[in-house]
């Protein structure tokens, strides 16, 4: 494999003093146990664009765990192995560095998980998703930031292609429909056309993957700065269908997506938020489906129904004179990304207030006295109680109570009341 680009340099100025240490050392190291490490994949491909990128991934031709142990001697509280897959990662200062053994795959069915047999770095490289990520940096000896590069990623990069590396690359893999979406929306480039070609002719394998990998795929894009660029292009070419029958993505979802980042401004929206705002259109039979058809974690799935109940409340909320203690009522225990979702989505202006008011001041809202102090004023535990509770929740959501005497004094009216 020619290497005749020397990257040294580049690495010192992009790359922070004390990562560029560690990497060095480590080139020592697998020499030492007469192995070769490399950065591999997205750091390579991110350097060259000279993109800040301090994800490292190592691949070692050798024993990637071995020599992660030999690396970090008496410190290995700052190892993480994964037995299962035979890597391991190592936490140096703020950084977090993976190692692999270099390895080819081969795919028992499409979908599947690859089978993994130690090999070279070029076959490594060759087994990889797309040219611009098949490259590799020399870490040991003189081979020290040499690149190598055996499919012609620098050239893809210069020209703006995201290519893949072999016809079958998307039957293999074809989660890699989405990263390629990803990548090419994230960077400005194109799909070149050999390769479109063969997306839009294994878009029908990506039911053959599993719920969670899908979702996975989905969490990456919803971490780019513009997702909606990705959902876009997945949309025009027929891949957003397969993520689930039903979901489009309109103007109205992406001026929704533009929205949430402003909203949530200086930070980015939650992945959450999202893909509450991508499905916000399905109706609940559909979110069921797709929330099954994912195996969505309860985490997204719940919100995502509640995302629902919100809408289907949203008329009610916008009834004249509504008060703050019926807003509350509606509203209460529901996720507050479904809130914020429908703040985003609703199209009346009343709504939109009400979910403003419950978001920033009244589900925070919390009575002074509690249950004890009721029991300790005389009251006995049972409905009176609750009611009591109630009341004074009421008053202080409503603006009639806002001090321990006022919550007192209601409590006394309805004692008072009761004994009548
Ligand atoms: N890879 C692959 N096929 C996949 C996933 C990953 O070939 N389905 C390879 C690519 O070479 C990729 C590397 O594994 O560069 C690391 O994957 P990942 O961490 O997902 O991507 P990065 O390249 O680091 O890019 P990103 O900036 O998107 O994180």
């Amino acid at each position: 494999m020619n290497a005749e680009i020397n990257l040294a340099e580049k690495l010192g100025q992009k790359l922070p003093p004390q990562l560029v240490d560690f990497l060095q050392l480590a080139g020592r190291k697998a020499a030492d146990r007469r192995e070769k490490a490399y950065i591999v994949g997205g750091v390579v491909r991110d350097l060259l664009l000279g993109l800040d990128n301090y994800d490292i991934d190592l691949t070692v031709e050798g024993d990637a765990v071995a020599l992660a142990r030999y690396l970090m001697g008496s410190a290995s509280d700052r190892i993480t192995i994964h037995k299962q897959f035979n890597t391991a990662k190592i936490r140096w200062h703020d950084w977090n560095i993976d190692f692999v053994t270099a390895r080819s795959e081969t795919y028992a069915s499409p979908g599947a998980l690859p089978e993994i047999t130690p090999s070279t770095l070029e076959a490594d490289l060759k087994r990889r998703d797309f040219t611009i990520n098949a490259m590799a940096i020399g870490l040991s000896g003189k081979s020290y930031g040499m690149l190598y590069d055996p499919c012609n990623g620098k050239r893809d990069l210069a020209d703006k292609k995201i290519r893949i590396l072999h016809d079958a690359s998307f039957i293999d893999d074809s989660t890699r429909i989405w990263r390629g979406l990803r990548y090419e929306q994230r960077f400005g480039f194109e799909l070149e056309p050999h390769t479109l070609q063969l997306l839009q002719r294994d878009i029908p394998m990506l039911d053959a993957i599993s719920g969670e990998r899908i979702c996975y795929e989905i969490d990456c894009i919803f971490k780019e700065q513009y997702p909606e660029k990705v959902f876009k292009r997945a949309d025009r070419l027929g891949v957003l269908n397969r993520f689930h029958p039903g979901v489009k993505f309109d103007m109205h979802t992406e001026e929704r997506f533009s929205q949430a980042r402003e909203r949530c401004c200086p930070d980015s929206p939650s992945t959450l938020l999202y893909w509450l705002l991508l499905t916000y259109d399905l109706d609940i039979e559909t979110k069921e489906a797709m929330i099954s058809r994912l195996r969505l974690p309860k985490l997204i799935a719940q919100p995502l129904r509640d995302c629902s109940a919100v809408k289907d409340r949203l008329s009610l909320l916008a009834a004249p004179e509504i008060k703050p203690g019926e807003i509350y009522h509606l509203l209460f225990g529901y996720s507050l990304q479904a809130v914020l979702a429908n703040i985003i989505a609703t199209e009346t202006e009343e709504s939109r207030a009400a979910l403003c008011l419950y978001m920033e001041k009244l589900h925070g809202v919390k009575a002074i006295i509690t249950g004890s102090d009721l029991l300790e004023m005389g009251v006995t535990q049972g409905p009176l109680l609750k009611k009591m509770l109630g009341a004074i929740l009421d008053a202080r959501l409503n603006g009639k109570a806002s001090s321990r005497e006022d919550e007192i004094a209601i409590v006394r009216k309805m004692q008072a009341e009761g004994s009548k």
